[in-house]
C-alpha cells in the first residue's frame, strides 16, 4: 500500500459586512471534503453590486485572517494578503453573480473555516 490519502474538511459559510437587506452572499455549498493533493474549488453566489469580495479563512481558536479580495470592477483586481497565499486564487463568473476560491493542491491544514464576505 502507498501513503494513505488524507481528506481536507472545508466548512463554507459567508459573512455580510455593512449589509443592507438586498445585500446578500451565499455559500452554494456549506461543507466540502477534499482528497489532499486536489484542486479545491468553493463558491458564494452573490446578490449585490459589492465592490470588492472577500475571503478570509478561520481556525478553530483563531481570529479570521484574509486571504484576498476581487474587486467587482470592469477588470477584477486581486488584491492578496501580506505575505501572499501563493496557493489560493479568486474569480467571479462571467454574469458576476458568483465568486470562486481555488486552492491548487490542498494541503491537511486547509481544513478550516472559509468566509466570503462583501
Ligand atoms: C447559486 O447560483 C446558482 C446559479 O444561479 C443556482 O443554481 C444555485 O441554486 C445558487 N445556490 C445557492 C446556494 O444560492
Amino acid at each position: 500500500g502507498g501513503t494513505p490519502m488524507l481528506l481536507c474538511y472545508i466548512l463554507l459559510i459567508s459573512a455580510l459586512v455593512g449589509a443592507t437587506l438586498e445585500d446578500d452572499i451565499t455559500p452554494t455549498s456549506p461543507e466540502e471534503y477534499y482528497l489532499e493533493g486536489s484542486r479545491v474549488k468553493i463558491s458564494c453566489n452573490y446578490t449585490v453590486k459589492a465592490n470588492n469580495l472577500q475571503w478570509n479563512r478561520q481556525y478553530p481558536g483563531s481570529a479570521p485572517k484574509f486571504l484576498l479580495l476581487l474587486t467587482d470592477t470592469a477588470t477584477p483586481l486581486v488584491v492578496e494578503a501580506t505575505p501572499p497565499y501563493p496557493r489560493m486564487t479568486a474569480k467571479l463568473n462571467d454574469e458576476r453573480t458568483r465568486v470562486d476560491l481555488e486552492i491548487s493542491s490542498a494541503v491537511v491544514t486547509d481544513s478550516a473555516l472559509y468566509y466570503c464576505a462583501l
